[in-house]
């Protein structure tokens, strides 16, 4: 199994789209592990956007991501981060297939709903900007069995 941090962003909660958003991972089999609202604070936008410092769109980058609250998720399953990556759709709106979040939802480039981990390397850097160790849950869904065939069993172990 691995974990990926989406990020629902200020656009998509003042749109009122977080039960939507949510609902599509959970929908595709993948696990909540952890999950709170909050408002990104300068410190935890800097290193979240750090690669992106030397670009032009950097200070509208992180007024975005600080302008309002953002619900924060560690999303656990087989393959997560690139199921979660795919079902976000392409970075701009208008680029976006039909299907996908940000497709669906989104018309913008700068606005642009939702953030996933694109790399194992990423998610295990950018999940502690947000959570602590215990608060992220290890349980798992009484449908397992049903999500996944057995022989996939191995792919199960975190
Ligand atoms: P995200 O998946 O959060 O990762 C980096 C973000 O930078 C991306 O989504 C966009 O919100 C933003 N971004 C990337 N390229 C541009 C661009 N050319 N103009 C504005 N924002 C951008």
């Amino acid at each position: 199994m691995e974990r990926t941090l989406v990020i629902i962003k200020p656009d998509a909660v003042q749109r009122q789209l977080v039960g939507r958003i949510i609902t599509r991972f959970e929908s595709k089999g993948l696990t909540l592990a952890g999950l709170k609202l909050l408002k990104v604070n300068k410190n935890q936008a800097q290193k979240l956007y750090g690669a992106h410092k030397k670009k032009s769109f950097y200070r509208g980058l992180m007024k975005f991501i600080t302008a309002g609250p953002v619900v924060v998720v560690v999303i656990k399953g087989v393959q997560a981060i690139a199921i979660c990556r795919k079902m976000l759709g392409a970075t701009f709106g208008p680029d976006a297939d039909p299907g996908t979040i940000r497709g669906d939802f989104a018309a913008s480039i700068s606005y642009n709903l939702v953030h996933a981990s694109d790399s194992a390397e990423s998610s295990k850097y950018e999940i502690p900007i947000f959570f602590r160790s215990n608060e992220i849950i290890s349980y798992d869904l009484h449908n397992i069995k049903w999500i996944y065939h057995p022989e996939e069993e191995k792919e199960l172990e975190i």
